[in-house]
């Protein structure tokens, strides 16, 4: 799973502070998260193999431990899925998040404080939003000791005959709204939390006609919704009879819009199933994650928005719509299918045959029939199709000329033309007509103009960009260098590297911070994985590289001596360097036809040819 937020880029607020946290901080957060302790917090390493810990990778599905740890170089690489880096990208991949949260993440674990932005507005903003969380924590803990107390039985009872073990109760912390006007209240001021105007705000409380507060949510069932941090920053609350209505909300709250979270993503987002389900309701999330489908997110309410598409897009690619099946489900499903297909996503959609929703599926079927329906949801043009099927067909059967004009409506909307024609067959087919006449209809009615302003689908994405990303220049040699020259810095100063000794493009980039840093005296493994920031090599991240070779620096020149080692890589990778330029003067040479240029390249191709011969062989080299 990976790629960028589209519209509306979620954790905005805290994306902008971030160039504000001092680097003496985020150096002082790095050196007080040992990395191989964060690590035990999330995978068990007890394989202890040379100076490096394994365990099984929390990145990939695996049964025999191919994640590896150093806890001499503060890096990780796993050799099955080659996701490597040092204590910041590991928290960013497990916690699915940006650089910013992954370092306030660790400042929080190691007790450091980041010193918040002079501007007082924010600051006066963040302490307020502070305090809400705070306040959504102690009501949810609240809620919890009332459904284990003795007066939670009923409710308890409740969610026994919802087949929810406790178990999964207790993982989405749910809880129980006493049948009480000021419980949550009184509790609250208990706490210390009196500031009426700041207990308003949490969007828990309401204020009567005489002026005073009362309880939001009594008598219901509670969820506690959290972001995709884990941080509970509102609630649902659901009747416990069939009175109306059946669930309440929490308003929205300064920390809390409608529509820009997703139920249980705080869960989804470390499955490994490599893409997510969507339902409607919490409790169909939480019956999925009880079965297995730990993948499962609830958009909580009706058709997904914008904001959603583009928070489900920042965590995967691929995504099951498995809405309700009643009118206002499927309703709910087409209009989602566009938003979700303008943000790059994938979608297939799941129906649940002989039950009204997901979680009434599993009860009445199980979860195995549940995961085999997920390997059968419909592609979207199959969907739409079988939709425009069912309401063409009344009590006299398939009306096809109702039926073939909402479907070639349909396919024109189709940009591959083989996919367009696949589709032409069947549907002629089933209307028993000629393939051709479908087609010519199709066309006909794509020529229209189409809507504009769409984004590109992954398909279309400009080839070229690709192809030239792939002829990215890379040599092992220049890899095996940059991560011998953290170990022996002084090697860059003593061998003469220069920039010029790497690949054009982001290993020059990388080679150019490197030697600053080595001239400066400042380098090491760690050091190195963090100057390789966002850059990529064939969209491949170089800190996903370079933590390889570093990992597996002991095992290739383990008995050789460092500084030997890298002369050598040196030595290699100058001859490379030569050799590249000599095939690009090469293809100059077949394509220039002006004889003084000519000449010129001619000059210059015997001069690297020399320069080659005399590298034939190492040069000396004395540590
Ligand atoms: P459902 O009516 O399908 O509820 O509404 P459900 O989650 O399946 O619950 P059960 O199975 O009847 O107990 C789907 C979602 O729509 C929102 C809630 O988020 C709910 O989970 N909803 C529904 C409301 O916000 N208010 C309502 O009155 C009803
Ligand atoms: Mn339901």
């Amino acid at each position: 799973m990976s790629g960028g937020a589209s519209a509306g880029e979620p954790g905005k607020e805290v994306d902008q502070i971030s160039g504000l946290i001092p680097e003496s901080v985020i150096e002082e957060v790095k050196a007080r998260n040992e990395l191989v302790a964060v690590v035990e917090q999330y995978v068990r390493l007890d394989k202890k193999s040379g100076s490096n810990f394994f365990g099984l990778c929390p990145f990939h599905e695996e049964k025999t431990p191919s994640f590896s740890v150093s806890p001499a170089k503060q890096i990780y690489y796993c050799f099955g899925c080659h996701k490597g880096g040092d204590v910041i990208h590991f928290i960013m991949d497990m916690e699915k998040c940006a650089y910013p949260q992954a370092i306030r993440l660790l400042a929080e674990r190691a007790g450091v404080t980041i010193p918040e932005p002079d501007d007082v507005a924010w600051q006066q903003r963040n302490e307020r939003n502070k305090a809400l969380q705070a306040i959504c924590l102690e009501a949810a803990r609240h809620f919890y000791r009332d459904l284990m107390s003795p007066e939670g039985r009923s409710v308890q009872a409740y969610l026994k005959k919802r087949a929810l073990s406790p178990a999964v109760c207790k993982k989405f912390g749910l809880g129980y709204a006493r049948d009480e006007w000021d419980s949550l209240l009184r509790h609250l001021n208990s706490l210390g939390y009196k500031d009426e105007e700041l207990l308003i705000q949490s969007g828990l409380f309401r204020r009567g006609k005489s002026g005073g507060l009362y309880d939001l949510f009594r008598h219901r069932l509670m969820f506690p919704i959290m972001d995709a941090m884990g941080r509970i920053i509102a609630f649902g609350g659901r009747v416990l009879d069939d009175s109306q209505p059946k669930y309440i909300n929490s308003p929205e709250t300064p920390i809390y819009s409608k529509g820009r979270h997703l139920y249980a993503l705080n869960l989804a987002k470390t499955s490994k199933k490599g893409h997510l389900v969507v339902v409607e309701g919490y409790m169909d999330a939480i019956a999925l994650h009880q079965a297995g489908v730990d993948q499962a997110v609830a958009s909580l309410g009706t058709a997904l928005t914008e904001y959603q598409a583009g928070l489900l897009r920042k965590y995967a690619e691929d995504v099951v719509l498995a809405y309700d099946a009643d009118a206002a489900g499927q309703a709910a499903t087409l209009r989602s299918l566009d938003i979700l297909e303008q943000h790059d996503l994938k979608v297939t959609v799941l129906q649940v045959p002989e039950a009204k929703d997901p979680d009434e599926f599993i009860r009445l079927h199980g979860p195995e029939r549940f995961h085999a329906l997920i390997g059968k949801a419909l592609p979207l043009l199959d969907y739409k199709l079988s939709v425009a099927r069912a309401a063409s067909t009344g009590d006299t059967g398939l009306d096809p000329v109702a039926y073939q004009d909402t479907a070639c409506d349909i396919l024109a909307q189709e940009k591959n033309a083989i996919v367009r024609e696949l589709y032409a067959t069947r549907l002629a087919e089933e209307i028993s007509t000629s393939t051709e006449a479908v087609l010519q209809e199709i066309e006909r009615r794509s020529e229209q103009p189409a809507k504009e302003g769409r984004p590109p689908t992954r398909t279309e994405q400009p080839a070229r960009q690709q192809t030239e990303k792939t002829k990215q220049p890379l040599s092992r040699e220049e890899l095996y260098l940059l991560a011998l020259v953290a170990v022996e810095p002084s090697m860059a100063v003593e061998a003469d590297l220069r920039q010029d000794d790497f690949s054009p493009g982001p290993m020059q980039e990388l080679a150019a911070r490197v030697l600053a840093r080595a001239a400066a005296g400042d380098l090491d493994t760690t050091v190195l994985i963090e100057l390789c920031g966002d850059l990529t090599v064939r969209s491949i991240p170089l800190h996903d590289l370079i933590s390889r070779v570093s990992m597996q620096l002991d095992e290739l020149f383990g008995r050789q001596d460092i500084r030997q080692a890298a002369a050598e890589q040196l030595w290699r990778q100058r001859k490379y360097r030569l050799r590249s330029r000599l095939a690009e003067l090469n293809k100059q040479l077949s394509e220039e036809i002006d004889t003084a240029a000519r000449n010129q390249l001619l000059q210059e191709t015997l001069q690297l040819n020399n320069r080659l011969t005399e590298l034939k062989q190492m040069p000396d080299w004395q540590p």
